[in-house]
């Protein structure tokens, strides 16, 4: 049993915590409210509602369409299924980049309309005065660096960041300037683990690692790709843990080859 597990409420105090323990912070994605209730109820310590819903719910190649009012409305169905873990929101592409007001009118929105506990923000030094503007609002934020989905168009693929030594000093002098900003944790995605290692000593608040090994302090995973129900993305670092496209493939072929034989429904199973 974890040191944490007793926790009523995951909070951004109960996950730097943590860190400080030595207790490992697990973390995955859901959308909707029946997939967030049993990742709950499993113990998962946050949920992000990540704007991978772009990809895993509707079917885009990038995560830049997802808006704020659909973001918003996944945040909303998450949180009436969660009582325990965190539950963190990203803010979507277009919600934060044109300035400090309006992220922060933004962040206000989703923290307002759906009684999420934080919310995610891709950047480095470049975001600093908003992440600043958001905080003294009163809103915790985790911070995103390394590979950023919504920055696709800047870079033109998701292949590893920071392997050369000028990006990993940006990644380093990043990840010091959203701790000094006040973030609470920090999303590292696909680096070097020697480096997410690195970095995760440096700082004070909990590194969150997606494809950037086993040194960081905790590790966050899409739901639809560790599940298996996604069988198109295949990356070095997924563990599937379940094969969910073939256990509802079976179930959806034998549901319809009992509707067309007319074993579905029988004597007991109607009025
Ligand atoms: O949107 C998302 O699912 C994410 C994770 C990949 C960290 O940002």
């Amino acid at each position: 049993m974890s040191v944490h597990s007793e926790i009523k409420k995951v909070t951004t105090k109960v996950l730097i915590n943590m860190k400080s323990q030595g207790e490992k912070i697990s973390m995955l994605t859901a959308y909707d409210f029946s997939m967030a209730s049993i990742i709950d109820k499993a113990g998962m310590d946050i949920i992000l509602v990540g704007d991978s819903a772009s990809n895993v719910m509707a079917g885009n190649t990038t995560t830049l369409p997802m808006t704020l009012e659909q973001m918003i409305y996944h945040a909303q169905c998450v949180v009436r299924g969660v009582k325990r873990a965190h539950v963190v929101v990203d803010m979507p592409f277009g919600s934060y980049q044109s300035g400090e007001a309006d992220a922060l009118h933004s962040a206000i929105r989703i923290m307002k309309e759906t009684g999420a506990d934080s919310l995610k923000i891709e950047g480095g030094v470049e975001v600093v005065p908003s992440i600043k503007k958001i905080i003294d609002a009163g809103i915790p934020v985790m911070g995103h660096i390394g590979l950023m989905p919504q920055s696709i168009n800047k870079y033109g693929t998701y292949a590893l960041r920071a392997n050369n030594e000028e990006e990993a000093r940006k990644l380093r002098s990043d990840a010091k300037a959203l701790e000094e900003a006040g973030c609470y944790a920090i999303v590292i995605e696909k680096v070097p683990a020697v480096l997410a290692a690195e970095v995760a000593k440096s700082v004070s608040i909990p590194i969150i690692g997606i494809g950037a090994g086993s040194g960081a302090d905790g590790q966050v995973l899409v739901m639809h790709d560790m599940l298996g129900i996604n069988m198109d993305f295949s990356p070095k670092f997924l563990r599937r843990y379940a094969n969910l496209n073939q256990v509802i493939s079976e179930a959806v072929v034998n549901y319809i080859n009992d509707v067309k034989s007319g074993d579905f429904p029988n004597e007991n199973e109607q009025y």
